[in-house]
């Protein structure tokens, strides 16, 4: 309520990426103040073992994390684990630092608890994050997501190569590091980042080039939701033959804007992706068809795209997903967030009479 009432309408008032970096700076500060952080976690955490789940081998305290792009530098992951987040997912962070794209490159749409978001993977790159997550010690599992360093606009053409070794590289630097990677295969603020993946040999030569090097963190893809079900076919059969692939996750659409309450001429010069409220139910469409075509023995979903209460992060995990992530309802609801859609889940697991989180995974699809 505080942050509601009082810090969001104050942070509001300032431009969208200048706030994000203050959360950041001010989330950074404080993991040089041990106490503060115990504090937060005493307040945060849920400590309930209907929460638990065990994910691709790692045991998670609860199935809510902190989605790629909040911390994308691995500047605050004590501070967000404070938060009572069952895992963090840092980055997206590629091989060489980025500037990302021009600003603005991002924008809130209030009416409709979203954001419009066209960094282009702006981060310290990884050499610098691993030496910043090396000197900080979490318990909480922590997830980082890859992707190819964005040149700019005005960069020569970089081959398939180039690209290819940018994760490699970026995985070897930062393996010490990682419970999971997830591979960021469609950024949708890029144009390298949209198309790349198309191309089926592409992801087989990105899995064999990390197999040769020995990554045996599991490894995870982020998707594009605009691929159709063929193409996601071919993505699953691809890694067919991949131990390593633990499971999947949809990114933000580059193409899709429909339901938006906010008026058209706010929005319509801005490029990027929408996140939050708006994404929420054809991103649980997308999770149930994917939950259908995917090998159910072997691959496990995260799941992302407005969740912001118990009941979206449950309606999620029946629809297919082991976990689910949130970013843009940290922006609008405030930290308490992570508080109150655990406690909400263990009120739902109360409401329906089931034992454990684990055991509502799926349950809403049908698989005759
Ligand atoms: C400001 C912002 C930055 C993001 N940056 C990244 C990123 O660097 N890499 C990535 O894979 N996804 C990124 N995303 C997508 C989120 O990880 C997440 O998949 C998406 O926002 C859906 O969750 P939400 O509706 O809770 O925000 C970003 C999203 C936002 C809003």
């Amino acid at each position: 309520m505080i942050y509601q009432r009082l810090l969001r309408p104050l942070l509001f008032r300032f431009d969208p990426e200048w706030a994000h970096d203050q959360a950041i700076a001010w989330g950074a500060a404080a993991t040089g103040i041990p106490g503060l952080l115990r504090c937060a976690s005493r307040m945060h955490r849920v400590d309930d073992s209907r929460l638990n789940i065990r994910v691709a081998g790692i045991c998670f305290e609860n199935p809510l994390g902190l989605a790629a792009g909040y911390d994308k530098s691995g500047r605050a992951v004590a501070a967000m684990a404070s938060l009572g987040f069952g895992h963090l997912e840092v980055g997206s962070v590629s091989a060489i630092p980025s500037a990302g794209n021009a600003k603005p490159r991002l924008w809130r749409l209030p009416i409709d608890h979203a954001i419009c978001v066209h960094y282009g993977l702006p981060n310290d790159g990884a050499a610098a994050v691993a030496k910043r997550l090396q000197d900080q010690s979490i318990s909480t599992p922590l997830g980082i997501n890859l992707v190819n360093t964005n040149h700019g606009e005005c960069s020569d053409a970089i081959s398939p190569d180039e690209i290819l070794q940018d994760y490699v590289t970026a995985a070897d630097t930062l393996r010490e590091c990682a419970s999971y990677f997830m591979l960021n295969l469609s950024c949708p603020n890029t144009s390298d980042g949209r198309a790349f993946f198309d191309t089926p040999g592409h992801l087989r030569e990105l899995l064999d080039r990390l197999a040769s090097i020995s990554i045996d963190v599991p490894l995870f893809l982020k998707l594009s939701p605009d691929w159709d079900d063929a193409a996601i076919d071919r993505i699953l059969q691809t890694v067919d033959g991949f131990e390593s692939v633990a499971g999947f996750m949809f990114n933000l659409s580059s193409r899709r804007r429909s339901g938006l309450a906010t008026p058209r001429e706010i929005w319509n010069d801005w490029p990027g992706a929408i996140s939050g409220a708006p994404t929420k139910e054809w991103m649980d469409r997308r999770i149930v068809s994917l939950y259908r075509q995917m090998d159910r023995r072997r691959h496990r979903i995260i799941a992302a795209g407005g969740v912001a209460t118990a009941e979206d992060a449950y309606r999620k995990l029946r629809a297919g997903a082991s976990l689910v992530q949130l970013l843009t309802a940290l922006v609008y609801e405030g930290p308490g967030v992570v508080r109150r859609i655990n406690r909400g889940l263990l009120g739902l697991l109360e409401h329906d009479g089931v034992s454990h989180i684990d055991d509502i995974v799926g349950a809403d699809v049908d698989l005759s």
